[in-house]
């Protein structure tokens, strides 16, 4: 969910306010991809690098993220959607877990779909933490064991991986579930990425020949 910043700058406001459009986006997205019968959706809200920004746009964030979860719960919980937070947790503030394991707890029944979000999110990180989970089970590490070590175990690869924002990389998002991901880019930013571009993306998807390395 990338361009937040540049939304804000192109109409003469603080970044913050391109944030809080952010996250006002992510309801009509998720809700838009959920009726079109995506399983697994997982967003990228809040990377392990991003803490390297300025102190108060990483305030900013957080509390958006926040008073989102609080909202945005109770829709999960009465909508059959399964919330799992993925990402390192030790250095998100007690509140702030507090509230994500509120909306975990409360979703893990759900089977409908399954909404993750990344936040402290760092791929690397993730795959570092997953071997070094198989190895203290005494298991071996296999393909199949680093996958359901995973933080996404219960949701698993994505087909389609969205970059808003006109950046062409993968920012350490989601490498392992990524390996044969179809990517798409647009230089759309995050706050005017709406339903009518997410069914661009989908479009453009269906149209992929997906051959797995095969011919
Ligand atoms: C949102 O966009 C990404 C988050 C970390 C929330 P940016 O804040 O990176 O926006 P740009 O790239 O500066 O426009
Ligand atoms: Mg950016």
């Amino acid at each position: 969910m990338d361009g937040n910043g540049r939304w804000a700058t192109a109409r003469g406001k603080n970044r913050s306010f391109g944030h809080r459009a952010g996250s006002a986006n992510v309801d009509r997205i998720v809700s838009h991809a959920f009726s079109k019968g995506v399983k697994s959706l997982t967003l990228y809200a809040f990377s392990s690098e991003n803490w390297a920004r300025p102190k108060e746009e990483v305030d900013e964030l957080m509390k958006l993220l926040k008073t989102y979860f609080k909202k945005f719960i109770k829709k999960v919980v009465k909508s059959d959607v399964r919330l799992v937070v993925v990402g390192g947790r030790e250095q998100l503030s007690a509140d702030l877990k507090k509230v994500i394991e509120d909306g975990e707890k409360q979703s893990e029944k759900n089977t409908a779909h399954y909404l993750n979000i990344a936040i402290n999110y760092g791929g690397r990180q993730e795959i570092v933490s997953a071997v070094k989970k198989v190895l203290s089970k005494g298991e071996e590490v296999t393909e199949q064991s680093i996958s359901a070590n995973l933080y996404t175990a219960q949701s698993g690869d994505p087909d389609l991986i969205i970059r808003t924002g006109g950046e062409l990389r993968l920012s350490n998002f989601l490498l392992y579930q990524g390996a044969y991901s179809e990517l798409y880019f647009t230089d759309v930013l995050w706050p005017d990425f709406d339903e009518k571009e997410f069914d661009k993306a989908l479009e453009e998807f269906s149209g992929r020949k997906r051959r797995f390395g095969k011919i």
